[in-house]
């Protein structure tokens, strides 16, 4: 169970895995996310899953390292398997046939949004994705995004490929020229996020965004993904994670996120003195 049987780095510390996972691919719909160990004393996270194969059973996981769990999990290899994994959990996206959707996808977010515009796709939507990251080398999935996109649009804030500017400016460009637009789907980092719920609400456009808040058990039981949503105190791991962009309030989520930075830091350090830490390219420590 939970093994790894594929893995690749398809970017700068940003790491594909197919896991062998049956039942979690059965069951999985788009949107939805697993809560893995990598091993027995190993926290807890959520990654997204990016991508299934039902008949094969296995799950394909994206992830990018952050601190110490994501370093870790970079470490392992095929072969090595999972601690615990547990999935799928939370709401999958509502797809329908809405007619035309854009997929806004920045950074890591382009990862979680591919199955959902391959879903919006599936349901007979004109799907438009804008993709972003700061520089090129940073970008990844393209050709996948492609696959399941009628347009695609790339951007880059430095203007090393593509599109010179924001995801956000894109969206404002493609809006105003005229293009229908009938939902937005965005995610990504959260000021991206925000700048996107911000630009769509002058337009009166329905859109949802992913939350990434911290979770521990993701079955709604201990709270520790408390987001506010239209005034109201939400879960991210039961009602969400997705929710209406224009009714979240990105400030606490922001400073939610970044309640345990201390720690995480010491953590992090620990790690990089440890077997596994030398491996990795931890910036300022590591092999
Ligand atoms: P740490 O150093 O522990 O934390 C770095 C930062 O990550 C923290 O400051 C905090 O903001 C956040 N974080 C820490 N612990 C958690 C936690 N338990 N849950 C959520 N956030 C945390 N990342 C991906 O790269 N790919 C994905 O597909 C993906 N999908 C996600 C889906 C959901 C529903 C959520 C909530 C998050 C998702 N994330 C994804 C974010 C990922 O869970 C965090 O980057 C990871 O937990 C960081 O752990 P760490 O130990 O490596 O870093
Ligand atoms: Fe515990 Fe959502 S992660 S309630
Ligand atoms: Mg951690």
């Amino acid at each position: 169970m939970f093994e790894i049987l594929e893995k690749a780095r398809i970017g700068p510390g940003v790491h594909r895995a197919v896991i062998s996972a049956l039942e979690i691919a059965r069951a999985h719909r788009p949107g939805q996310f697993v809560i893995l160990r990598c091993y027995d004393q190993g926290e807890r996270i959520p990654l997204t899953i990016a991508d299934k194969d039902s008949e094969k059973g296995t799950i394909t996981l994206v992830w990018q390292e952050v601190g110490v769990t994501t370093y870790h999990f970079g470490t392992m290899e095929v072969g090595e398997r999972l601690q615990d994994l547990c999935g799928p959990l939370g709401k999958p996206t509502h797809i329908e046939n809405f007619g035309t959707v854009v997929g806004v996808g920045g950074g890591i977010g382009i990862a979680p949004l591919y199955p959902i515009t391959k879903g919006m796709m599936a349901a007979g939507n004109h799907v438009i994705s804008i993709i972003g990251a700061r520089t090129e080398g940073l970008l990844f999935m393209t050709e996948e995004m492609r696959k399941v996109s009628h347009e695609l649009l790339i951007s880059t804030d430095d203007g090393s490929y593509g599109i010179h500017g924001f995801v956000t400016q894109v969206l404002k460009d493609l809006i105003d020229k005229g293009t229908k637009v009938d939902m937005v789907v965005a995610i990504g980092p959260v000021p991206m996020m925000k700048a996107v719920a911000n630009l769509t609400r002058g337009y009166n456009l329905p859109t949802v965004v992913s939350l990434n808040p911290i979770m521990v058990d993701g079955t709604g039981m201990c709270g520790a993904c408390r987001v506010e949503v239209g005034g109201k105190t939400m879960f991210g791991c039961v009602d969400g994670p997705e929710f209406d962009g224009h009714l979240v309030d990105f400030d606490l989520l922001t400073k939610r996120l970044a309640m345990y930075k201390g720690p995480e830091l010491i953590a992090l350090n620990r790690f990089r003195e440890t077997e596994r830490g030398c491996k990795c390219s931890i910036p300022g420590g590591g092999a």
